[in-house]
């Protein structure tokens, strides 16, 4: 069966919307991305050739603010995942209550396969495609999947060229020295940790007695192992594209991530007493909580009835269908949905663009504090309605989505 992540996000906006016991003309305009465009990109490789690559810029909605998402470089980007993608960052958005919509942007490309040279014209090449739908004021980029700090200065460079000054507000994601800031690196799995540290205080859970599972060694899944480890968790097992590592014992998480930062792969780590698994063996893995954090649809309805995880915190983008959520609810897993737990990204890509724009700069404290602010006040309200309603958190979270969406656009009114 072929998985569209588009149907699922719209699956979910349906139960939740019924849930709150909203009308669907209320929300039918978040079932339609306001702008999608689907770009050829013709790149100059170092051999002489041009090839050519499929790119894509959707805007899901600008009810809020200015289209707010992430850039994927990645073989496996098509026009259904961008779209849920952009979709899910207009609940993102509106869940931490910040003034933005939702977009996303995609390469069907490999970066690895590239020399540096023509992941830049490439990168510059995009942009240019994309140009009349970006801007500060309408759709700000970022980082996602397979792009960098690297590429979100090459972006801001190009747009900057067209408008005739340097303009940093293009995009965020960027590098301290070139308008980012500070705390955007790690803000993403810093909120997944307050998540996780949140859920531990609400059940008086003492964090040495929790044992974690991540899926995923990148910028979110490395600095989720790692600032949960400093708080004492035990993390049992990690993968990478390549496979995981286990050792119920608890693994040595500051060597593994210098590892993975050195960009090697997993299957290659060495320790004692390490096992080496399969996807399938880590996610079913016996832990407290099974933090997701590489890509989506890993929790189907095949793995479901296996797992043996007390707590599912998503820190990807869409890593549970909507099968597996309904299964996930029979067996009493509670999940926390990514669109609450991995929005500390977006929280500090707004205070980027907040100093960008003001032309000001924050130190770390005053982001990781700002970020602490949305997302303590997000699980609050999402609490809060899933107790009104007697609705789980992924629904409260999409519930309190369709709230906010819902009153922007009556307010708006319809035009002409
Ligand atoms: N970076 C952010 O700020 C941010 C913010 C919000 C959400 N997210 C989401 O978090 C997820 C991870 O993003 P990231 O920025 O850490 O990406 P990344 O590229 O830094 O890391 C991705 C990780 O997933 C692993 N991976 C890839 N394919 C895999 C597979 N088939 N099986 C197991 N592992 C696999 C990679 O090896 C790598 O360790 C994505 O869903 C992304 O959309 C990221």
């Amino acid at each position: 069966m072929n998985y569209n992540p588009y149907d699922n996000f719209i699956a979910t906006l349906d139960q939740a919307a019924k849930a709150i016991g909203m009308q669907e003309k209320d929300y039918a305009v978040l079932k339609h991305p306001e702008r999608e465009l689907k770009v050829a990109i013709p790149v100059k490789m170092d051999d002489g050739t041009v090839k050519y690559f499929d790119g894509y810029r959707i805007q899901h909605s600008t009810l809020r603010g200015p289209a707010k998402g992430g850039i994927r470089y990645s073989p496996n980007v098509e026009i259904n995942e961008v779209k849920a993608l952009a979709a899910w960052m207009t609940v993102k958005c509106a869940v931490s209550n910040i003034p933005y919509g939702g977009a996303k942007g995609g390469v069907c490309v490999d970066p690895t396969k590239l020399s540096e040279g023509e992941l830049e014209r490439l990168t510059r090449k995009y942009t240019i495609a994309i140009l009349p739908m970006i801007g500060p004021d309408r759709d700000v980029p970022a980082p996602d999947m397979g792009t960098n700090s690297k590429i979100m200065n090459w972006i801001m460079d190009t747009y900057s060229a067209f408008q005739g000054n340097a303009i940093f507000g293009v995009v965020t994601g960027k590098d301290i020295e070139n308008g980012g800031s500070l705390g955007r690196t790690a803000a993403t799995g810093y909120g997944v940790t307050l998540m996780a540290k949140e859920y531990m205080a609400m059940y008086a859970m003492d964090p040495k007695n929790v044992s974690i599972v991540i899926q995923g060694m990148g910028n979110v899944g490395g600095v989720s192992a790692e600032m949960l480890y400093n708080l004492g968790c035990k993390i049992v097992a990690v993968s990478d594209i390549s496979g995981g590592i286990r050792n119920m014992n608890g693994l040595n998480i500051h060597e593994i991530v210098d590892f993975v930062k050195q960009k090697k792969l997993l299957i290659d780590y060495k320790a004692d007493n390490l096992e080496h698994i399969d996807n399938h063996a880590l996610l079913t893995t016996k832990c407290t909580f099974l933090i997701p954090a590489a890509l989506e649809n890993q929790i189907t309805e095949e793995i479901v009835p296996e797992l043996k995880a007390s707590v599912i915190i998503e820190a990807a983008n869409g890593p549970t269908t909507v099968a597996a959520d309904k299964l996930l609810a029979q067996r009493k897993i509670p999940v926390l949905p990514d669109i609450l737990c991995n929005s500390g990204g977006v929280i500090a890509s707004y205070c980027e663009w907040v100093q960008n724009v003001d032309v000001t700069v924050w130190d770390e404290e005053r982001v990781n504090q700002t970020i602490e602010l949305y997302m303590k006040a997000a699980l609050k309200e999402v609490l809060a309605i899933g107790n009104k309603y007697g609705i789980n958190y992924r629904l409260a979270a999409y519930g309190l989505a369709l709230k906010r969406l819902a009153a922007s656009s009556r307010l708006r009114g319809f035009m002409p």
